[in-house]
């Protein structure tokens, strides 16, 4: 059975993990409020909860990426949906499911800089650190996991999985 019964990190566990996150980034942000950037779909659970645990005013909006790298060719990432609040001199909180390859966050992070933001910081709920082909670290991590495929929690393997409540691992 490809997926494992027994959930990597229940529901309970990330939901302490995203308080603590939420108390983090509060504190890091309590002057000036960031515009959050969601990432589609794969952090819709994530951001949807740990923007409400977050005591912040912020701004909400959303960023969709489709990455190749999987289908073994160049690691191209393409936009398919770009936010469309204003970006010029922003400082950006990029919300992320899962930094692999690093390929996606790198190409989100560059565009977000092309379109004139102040800065852009990065909280992922998972880090596959010891997959990382290209140089970027998330400001903010939830969990650094050993290299698995997870599902679950917003994450999909072929668009399945997303509605699971915890994550599990899918085995390959
Ligand atoms: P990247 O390799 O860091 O660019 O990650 C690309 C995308 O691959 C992520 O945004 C996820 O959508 C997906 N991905 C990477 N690892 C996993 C995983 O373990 N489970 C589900 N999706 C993953
Ligand atoms: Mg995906």
């Amino acid at each position: 059975m490809p997926l494992q019964p027994e959930p990597l990190y229940t529901v309970q566990a990330i939901q302490q993990r995203v308080q603590e996150l939420a108390g983090e980034i509060t504190a890091e942000y309590f002057d000036a409020p960031p515009l959050c950037l969601i990432t589609l779909k794969g952090a819709m659970h994530f951001g949807s909860d740990l923007l409400r645990a977050m005591d912040l005013p912020v701004e909400i909006d959303f960023i969709r990426a489709q990455s190749y790298s999987d289908t073994q060719s160049t690691g191209m990432v393409e936009l398919l949906y770009t936010p469309t609040s204003t970006l010029q001199g922003r400082a950006v909180l990029l919300i992320e499911d899962i930094i692999d390859t690093g390929r996606t966050a790198l190409a989100l992070r560059e565009w977000l800089q092309e379109q004139g933001t102040a800065e852009c910081r990065i909280v992922t709920l998972l880090d596959k650190s010891a997959r990382r082909e290209v140089d970027i670290q998330a400001d903010f991590i939830g969990f650094s996991i050993e290299d698995h495929f997870v599902v679950g929690f917003g994450m999909d393997y072929n668009e399945q999985y997303r509605e699971l409540p915890d994550i599990r691992i899918w085995e390959t």
